[in-house]
């Protein structure tokens, strides 16, 4: 604690505590706010309010800063590994290589699916959306290990982050072949989580995981593999608060991911791409839509409610991308037009004064597209960069000491206190 903010309501002065945060963030702390005042505040959006203290994560939106556990996110896709920087959100540090080697065993390992929820996905519609299989898959697993749905220690919270990390791929590309008619490929535990995932996708008439296409599918999981208090993470956490079993909050954080303002983007983005090429490839007839108050068109990947001068991961991204295409060979028109729609944007008073620039989902798309994934599969691959994150944000919440059930309060704007009126007389 540091200082003391005062608070005047109706003549009445309050005083709360400030806690300071590492990077010095300043926080007023508001827990005895309705108690001593009768008064709560009003944030929608959670725009100005913290719900925890958390020490995985660092963002700076103003200056363009995203560190994982402290380690600059341009160092770790420079340098690490999906499965080294799953490791260093869960346990606080990079491991060291005996530690790396154990861990990566483990979530190859427990990439297995239990055959029950196999046939829970047979079940889905071929064309069924990915995000539902993902979300339904994710539940059903609670079914498949009961000895996880109460508290868990140590052990079992490690041996879940694995699993799950493990599962998910599994998931993803068994609904995926299931849909393309395609038998499922095992996992395989001699090549790392990248290219084996590819491998579990696309197996077959002679595909040859590229060394470069791997990695650059790497960065990208590493670039999404947490984003601090997010609208999936949150959930993740306010779900995990009424204790209910890590399978249940990771499922609740995979649908939040799924809108189009959150993870969904992605898709969103692909799709107004598409769209865009189709209607002749006018691209600043969007902007202009974009820009029209009377026009619900948004400039999708454009935007960020944290960052306010550019998304450090969207940088790091639009490079992948060149790598991609250029190593697949690809020459995409899509690109272009994101390339123009940016070029225009990042000029244009409308997008500058709002501070609006390409975020993490621009480039995105344009890179799994060119790797051969569907666009409604795009936020399933957001789920596998997200789910370290989300897990080791529960896991921070479950060893946070007196939390407390979430639980928000409202300001009440219906009808007063009035008599039932039988039906016969309405
Ligand atoms: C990400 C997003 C939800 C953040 O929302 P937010 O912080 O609540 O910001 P707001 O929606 O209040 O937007 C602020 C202003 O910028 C405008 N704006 C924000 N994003 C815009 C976009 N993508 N295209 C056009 N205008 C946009 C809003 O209309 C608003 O304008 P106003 O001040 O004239 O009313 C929003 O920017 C968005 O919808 N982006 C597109 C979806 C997307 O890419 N999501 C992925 C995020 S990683």
């Amino acid at each position: 604690m540091s200082g003391k903010a005062k608070l005047n309501i109706d003549g009445t002065e309050y005083e709360l505590p400030i806690i300071k945060g590492s990077e010095g963030e300043t926080g007023i702390d508001i827990t005895t706010l309705r108690a001593s005042t009768k008064a709560i505040t009003l944030d929608n959006g959670f725009m100005n309010t913290g719900s925890c203290q958390s020490a995985i994560t660092f963002l700076n939106g103003e200056k363009g800063i995203l560190r994982y556990r402290g380690y600059p996110i341009e160092q770790l896709a420079d340098n690490s590994n999906f499965l080294e920087v799953s490791y260093l959100l869960n346990y606080g540090e990079l491991p060291s290589s005996d530690q790396l080697s154990k861990f990566t065993n483990s979530v190859k390992e427990k990439a297995v699916l239990p055959d029950g929820v196999k046939n829970i996905i047979d079940q889905f519609p071929k064309d069924a959306h990915p995000m539902g299989v993902m979300a339904g898959a994710m539940a059903a697993l609670s079914g498949f290990y009961p000895e996880s749905l109460g508290e868990c220690s140590d052990e079992m919270k490690d041996d879940l982050f694995c699993q799950l990390l493990g599962q998910a791929k599994v998931i993803a590309s068994h609904f995926f072949r299931r849909s393309v008619g395609k038998k499922t490929v095992d996992p395989d535990s001699s090549v790392d989580y990248s290219s084996d995932f590819l491998q579990m996708m696309f197996s077959g008439d002679g595909f040859k995981v590229d060394e470069d296409v791997a990695r650059a599918l790497d960065v990208l999981l590493i670039l999404h593999a947490d984003h601090e208090q997010n609208c999936s993470a949150s959930t993740v956490r306010v779900v995990g608060s009424s204790q209910a079993n890590v399978f249940a909050s990771i499922s609740a954080g995979v649908s939040a991911l799924w809108g189009p303002l959150h993870g969904g983007a992605n898709q969103a983005v692909l799709e107004m791409l598409e769209a865009i090429q189709n209607d002749g490839g006018d691209h600043k007839r969007y902007l202009e839509k974009a820009k029209d108050k009377n026009d619900p068109f948004r400039l999708m990947g454009f935007g960020h409610r944290v960052y306010k001068n550019f998304d450090p991961r969207a940088t790091i991204i639009k490079k992948a991308c060149d790598t991609v295409l250029t190593k697949l060979g690809v020459k995409d028109p899509l690109l272009d037009i994101a390339k123009g729609l940016e070029e225009e944007a990042l000029k244009d008073p409308y997008f500058v004064d709002r501070k609006l620039y390409p975020n993490v989902d621009f480039y995105s798309g344009i890179i799994y597209r060119a790797l051969g994934i569907p666009t409604n599969m795009f936020t399933v691959m957001f789920v596998l960069g997200r789910l370290p994150g989300w897990l080791a944000q529960w896991r921070e919440m479950t060893e946070t000491k007196g939390i407390k059930i979430a639980r928000p309060r409202q300001i009440y704007t219906g009808h007063n206190e009035r008599n039932y009126v039988d039906v016969k007389d309405r």
